[in-house]
């Protein structure tokens, strides 16, 4: 038995789901548990529909005062697609992705003052909704870093973005060429109840 299979199984197992279908809570849990970068794609496109359910479920994110200061950039034209990967080679954009979702922070609409680097929280938000909604969806898809390393501005050149767009990381999405093996993080020594004692 596929190991993925028999981690799903043991997910279930530990929600003592006691029924035949999972619920819906059961089925949030195991997509969350499930997800794993993918970085190999088949070149399959997907369709428009599929790629605003991404965006929705990215905006669906919860942001600092709600203050939503994001944009995000679709690629879906191959020479673009090609030139990232040149340009970003661990950004997997060379790896037949049907397209790439670039999430930005927009500093025309973050909080002021000391408030402006929430939008790093708010844009990573975003980012794992599109990860969690990509998944959920069967399809693969890698969050690769760009802010804080200084290669964001090298992005904003190439995409042609404005100072006041910042992007965040670089999302290649498509269907899955590989099926890593789901990797189980939960250690329970990294969990502190009520006071820190080690
Ligand atoms: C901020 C950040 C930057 C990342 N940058 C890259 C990257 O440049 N290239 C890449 O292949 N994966 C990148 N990843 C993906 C991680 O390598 C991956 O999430 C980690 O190994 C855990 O694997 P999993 O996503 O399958 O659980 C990045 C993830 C995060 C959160």
């Amino acid at each position: 038995m596929k190991k993925t299979i028999l981690f799903t199984l043991t997910i279930l197992a530990l929600l003592s789901c006691s029924h035949q279908q999972p619920s819906p809570m059961e089925c949030a849990l195991i997509n969350l548990m499930t997800r794993v970068s993918v970085r190999d794609f088949t070149g399959e496109k997907i369709s428009d529909q599929q790629i605003e359910t991404l965006l929705r479920a990215a905006m669906a994110a919860p942001t600092a005062m709600n203050s939503q200061p994001w944009a995000f950039v679709v690629i879906t034209e191959d020479s673009l697609l090609a030139q990232l990967g040149e340009a970003f080679p661990y950004s997997h954009c060379a790896d037949h992705p049907a397209c790439a979702i670039i999430p930005c922070g927009d500093m025309s609409k973050a909080l002021p003052g000391e408030g402006r680097d929430f939008w790093i929280n708010d844009v990573s938000a975003a980012t794992q909704n599109l990860l969690l909604a990509a998944h959920a969806m069967g399809l693969g898809a890698v969050w690769t870093g760009l802010h804080p390393s200084q290669r964001y501005r090298q992005a904003q050149e190439l995409l042609g973005l404005p100072e006041t767009l910042i992007p965040l990381c670089i999302v290649p999405v498509g269907v899955p060429a590989e099926q890593p093996e789901i990797k189980d993080k939960f250690k329970p020594e990294n969990i502190y109840y009520n006071r820190y004692n080690h």
